[in-house]
């Protein structure tokens, strides 16, 4: 059984935040770095630049204090670009064939970032965007809350989109993530959070040893340029069924046509268990730390990416290049693609509605 382990000094029993000056957008525009701690001494740090968590600080097994998620110490090295690290993704996550779709008749052109096609919100998506911050009082203490308003037309995006996403570590070291949006045109919206993980710490190599359990009996399969070809596919006899736990590389080399196009895994998994109230969608253990991290969410995909794009050329934090599949990604969210994909679970938003999307990672050890 997984126990919740205390990685320092015990303090009181409610969850603080701090603020300081992390750097500065176009050379002049404050940006922000709050540290969540609670009473176990672990610790979150966000920046309100692109809402990216920076570090992740979590207990292994002995108690050891370890960071958990790949990023950079700077906010320069943010500004100079990278593969979404720790980063909140919007309007949309993941691909739209084409950047293309209609809605209620009206056909939409988003800006093609991916090729031909768009991905993650386009060029400057919200992992770019310089979100207003608020420190809040939560049930488990202080919170951060972050909201941006996203104009009519951005990226070609319909509807002044008004967005909040609020980040809570709570007393049980879990990381919550609860969105919120609402719109005055109908649009399209798909809300994640692009950490990279790596239980063994950040910059310690590989993340393939990594045991993972996901419940989904289906994934999604893809086409050349990743986007998903429409079937929902049994993960039963294929190297996606994790459905009992698997070494993450344990057949990522398989001789099979949907890891070739991925180049490893770059899939959505269809959660089995969906809806509301949150539910397990996954379990990942680091067996020489021994930290557990579970993945809960009212989402019906997970978008489960190896890090396969990783060359070595973004040094970490703590100086290590990170290379090849040295992070894995489970980016909670609705099937890549909706928009143009009539039979999969809706992702259009319109006047009246609110959008709602819930994660938590929960972090423990065995
Ligand atoms: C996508 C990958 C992409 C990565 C960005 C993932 O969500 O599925 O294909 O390369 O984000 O670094």
């Amino acid at each position: 059984m997984a126990a919740s382990v205390g990685c320092g000094q015990q303090g009181g029993s409610g969850v603080t935040v701090a603020k300081e000056v992390f750097g500065y957008a176009d050379g002049e525009r404050p940006v922000y770095l709050y540290t969540l701690k609670n009473a176990n001494g672990c610790e979150a740090r966000i920046t309100n630049y692109g809402g990216i968590v920076v570090s992740l600080t979590v207990p292994d097994r002995t108690g050891k204090p370890g960071d958990v998620v790949l990023g950079f110490s700077t906010l320069d090295e943010y500004l100079k670009g990278h593969p979404y690290f720790g980063a909140i993704i919007g309007r949309y996550g993941n691909r739209i064939a084409k950047g293309r779709f209609t809605l209620d008749g009206v056909a939409y052109t988003l800006v093609a970032n991916n090729d031909e096609n768009h991905l993650h919100g386009g060029l400057k998506g919200f992992d770019k965007v310089v979100w207003q911050a608020e420190i809040v009082e939560g049930k488990d203490g202080q919170a951060l809350a972050l909201s941006s308003l996203s104009e009519d037309g951005e990226e070609g995006y319909p509807g002044n989109l008004s967005v909040q996403v609020v980040y809570t570590l709570t007393k049980d070291n879990e990381l919550k993530i609860d969105y919120e949006a609402t719109t005055d045109k109908p649009t399209v919206v798909n809300l994640t959070n692009h950490a990279y993980f790596n239980l063994g710490g950040e910059g310690s190599g590989d993340i393939l040893g990594h045991e993972m359990l996901l419940n989904a009996d289906r994934f999604l399969p893809v086409d050349a340029g990743l986007i998903p070809t429409g079937e929902l596919r049994p993960v039963k006899g294929t190297p996606f069924d994790f459905t009992q736990p698997s070494a993450i590389g344990a057949r990522i080399d398989h001789d099979d046509e949907q890891l070739r196009l991925g180049g490893g895994y770059d899939h959505c998994f269809v959660l089995s268990d969906q809806g509301s109230p949150i539910t397990l969608g996954a379990r990942v253990y680091e067996p020489t730390t021994g930290r557990v991290m579970e993945m809960y969410t009212d989402q019906p995909g997970v978008q489960f990416y190896s890090g396969n794009f990783l060359d070595g050329s973004n040094v970490g934090k703590g100086g290590a290049a990170y290379g090849h599949r040295y992070g894995f990604c489970l980016e909670t969210q609705h099937f890549p693609d909706s928009p143009n994909k009539a039979h999969f679970p809706s992702t259009v938003l319109r006047p009246g509605q609110t959008y709602s999307s819930h994660t938590i990672y929960r972090f423990s050890v065995r």
